[in-house]
């Protein structure tokens, strides 16, 4: 079993910047580290440096900071690592290129230097309207801050924005929910990202639910809101195309349908992952040891595109590269997963290997399997873990 090599390559960038640490997120970011984003910048620009030099020019299909929160960056920032990614890679003109941005920390002069530096593409964390909701997860913004930054992104010319939505929130009610779509859906944004909140191990949301401070994640009620969301976006006219996204039509996140096409993109900056040809690789979490990584001049072989900043890299068995492409895959609820594709690209007969698996998913009612492409069923898409742990070791 082997992989041929898969379609158009993704960058991915981390800006790895808070002004303040939300209460629920686990992501490696930190707050009061202000002072480190001109050595940070330096950094990120010799690791982009590095994997360029080590390489011809490849064109890039999509860019994405996130974060953290890259709305931190000023102008003059984001050209100087433009100009390190522009002299190394070539930028597709389709490219979509991707900013997160938290409200409140943005105006639309901000907005109007961004599409200068090339963006096209804003995501907002909103998470909710309710001001208790945000409150509650620590948020430094109402939400008339993220109606004013929607604004003057508009204003400035961005045709294509996200908005990233919390549910199953501790004491969200189902209307309190309904209001916070109602809010986001009147700014008629092109896409929108909804999550069940998650408690990540070591978070103030995690220490606050084992002391027993806060009540129980209500998980009917977090289902019911899922559904309510699909129902309302679905009328509305958005594309139900990955379990938490949806987006007008042609909207998709590119970027992110690389990973869940499992694809190949680049990692830059702390903490970051990548995915080239079958090698997973992960840079270093910390601002200064990332930082220290790049200023070293006895550059040691790495192989591509790992650089000294690189803090564990592996190369993936094809088996592995299967299940992860599995896995990715089915959460595109309508594209879904084509066997035929998969057979082709890892030379297998994806059915005979998985037959008592696709037989008990749809027996069960999770899982649709027409004209070769697997998707999941609607009761699938509530339950995708118990769905995605079938296919897992099973080579
Ligand atoms: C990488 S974060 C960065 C977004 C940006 N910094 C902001 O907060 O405005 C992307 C999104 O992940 C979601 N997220 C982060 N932690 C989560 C959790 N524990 N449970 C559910 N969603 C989470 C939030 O919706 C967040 O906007
Ligand atoms: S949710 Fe966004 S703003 Fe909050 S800590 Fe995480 S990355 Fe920072």
């Amino acid at each position: 079993m082997g992989r041929t090599s898969p379609g158009p390559l993704s960058l991915y960038i981390h800006i790895p910047f808070c002004k303040k640490r939300c209460a629920y997120c686990d992501f490696n970011t930190y707050a009061g580290a202000e002072h480190l984003i001109d050595d940070f910048t330096t950094a990120l620009v010799k690791e982009i440096n590095f994997v360029g030099k080590t390489s011809p020019k490849q064109e890039l299909a999509t860019i994405f900071f996130g974060g953290g929160t890259p709305s931190l960056l000023s102008i003059q920032q984001f050209e100087v690592i433009f100009d390190a990614i522009r002299s190394n890679f070539s930028i597709a003109p389709y490219a979509e290129i991707s900013l997160e941005a938290n409200p409140g920390t943005t105006d639309e002069s901000y907005f109007l230097g961004l599409i200068k530096v090339g963006f096209n593409r804003i995501s907002f964390g909103v998470q909710s309207s309710d001001p208790v909701m945000l409150k509650f997860l620590d948020r430094i913004h109402d939400f008339q801050a993220v109606v004013d930054s929607h604004q003057n992104a508009r204003k400035a010319g961005f045709e294509n924005i996200n908005l990233d939505l919390i549910f199953g929130i501790p004491g969200q009610t189902m209307q309190v929910w309904q209001s916070t779509l109602a809010d986001c859906l009147a700014l008629h944004p092109e896409h929108i990202s909804a999550y069940a909140l998650g408690i990540e191990e070591g978070t103030p949301l995690d220490k606050w639910y084992s002391k027993g401070l806060i009540p129980e994640i209500d998980q009917d009620l977090a289902a019911d809101q899922f559904t309510y969301a699909i129902e309302t976006l679905k009328t509305l006219g958005y594309d139900h195309y990955e379990i938490s996204n949806w987006c007008k039509p042609n909207l998709q996140c590119q970027h992110n349908l690389s990973y869940w096409r499992n694809g190949n993109y680049l990692a830059f900056g702390p903490g970051a992952h990548g995915h080239y040809d079958g090698l997973r690789y992960e840079n270093v979490k910390s601002i200064p040891a990332y930082i220290k990584s790049l200023m070293k001049e006895d550059l040691k072989e790495f192989p591509y595109p790992c650089t000294p900043s690189v803090l564990n890299f592996k190369p993936n068995t094809p088996e592995e590269e299967l299940e992860d492409s599995i896995m990715c895959g089915l959460r595109l609820v309508r594209e879904g997963l084509n066997i035929l594709e998969l057979e082709k690209q890892f030379e297998i007969d994806f059915q005979s290997i998985y037959r008592t698996q696709i037989d008990k998913l749809q027996k069960n009612g999770l899982l649709n399997f027409d004209n070769n492409v697997l998707r999941l069923s609607n009761q699938g898409i509530l339950l995708g873990n118990q769905v995605f742990l079938e296919f897992i070791n099973e080579l």
